[in-house]
């Protein structure tokens, strides 16, 4: 039998705009099985980004509950959210955020290292999962010296290293060519499936959301 691993409860969430309280989320529900690749597609501005935020731990919502795994996000302190999201989640964004003074290897094993692990097994992790993202041959090369498709397959090896729950990628491929989107597209799609992962991507781009098991639409405040 498949176990839920995020559960959404008719979340709202509405942002102050001059006088006025525009609603973004006007009760949105979600259940995602553990193990399955969940697509949300949706127009610029429906709300996408911001319902990966407040399921990542990053924003908060008025109301209505998350749960992931055993923990119930909703009612957590700042200090727990930043655990949660360190331990149990890995993000991708439209741009890579890389460290530009580490090379590819350095950035991958950083979050593990920071989170406790011995630089070695860090280090050791790191290339294998640089392997499975076919950058066996860029360890030492710096953000600036990768291109723009090599960057994000790096940013997707490192969501991995914590070897989390849930991975959250929010338009991944937004800034690449078709062909390094491609490319992005499979290693993520294929890299989730390899180490058992959990995968919400936000996206536009059909032929990212096409790989999905689950296809699912934001649209007026609702999730369809
Ligand atoms: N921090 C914020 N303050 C005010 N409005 C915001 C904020 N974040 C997002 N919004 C508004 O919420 C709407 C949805 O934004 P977003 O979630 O980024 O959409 P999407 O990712 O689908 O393009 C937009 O109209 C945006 O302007
Ligand atoms: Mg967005």
């Amino acid at each position: 039998m498949s176990e839920l691993l995020v559960t959404v409860r008719n979340i709202v969430k509405s942002f102050a705009s001059g006088t006025e309280t525009l609603y973004i989320l006007k009760g949105v529900n979600l259940t995602v099985d553990r193990g399955s690749m969940v697509a949300i597609s949706g127009s610029s501005g429906s709300g996408k980004s911001t319902l990966l935020n407040i399921l990542g731990g990053l924003d908060r919502c008025d109301s209505g509950s998350v749960r992931v795994g055993d923990t119930t996000i909703t009612g957590l302190s700042e200090a727990a959210l930043t655990g949660y999201r360190s331990r149990r989640i890995g993000f991708i964004f439209q741009f890579h955020y890389l460290l530009k003074d580490f090379t590819a290897l350095e950035n991958v094993m950083l979050p593990a290292y920071i989170a406790g692990m011995k630089k070695k097994d860090a280090l050791e992790k790191a290339r294998s999962l640089l392997d499975d993202v076919r950058l066996s041959d860029r360890l030492q090369h710096y953000p600036s010296q990768l291109s723009g498709g090599e960057r994000q397959r790096v940013a997707v090896a490192r969501s991995m290293v914590n070897d989390p729950d849930l991975i959250l990628a929010d338009e991944p491929t937004g800034n690449l060519d078709p062909q390094n989107s491609a490319a992005v597209t499979e290693i993520l799609y294929r890299g989730a499936e390899k180490w058992g992962k959990t995968l919400i991507v936000v996206t536009h781009d059909d032929k990212v959301a096409e790989r999905a098991m689950v296809r699912l639409s934001l649209d007026a405040g609702f999730l369809t």
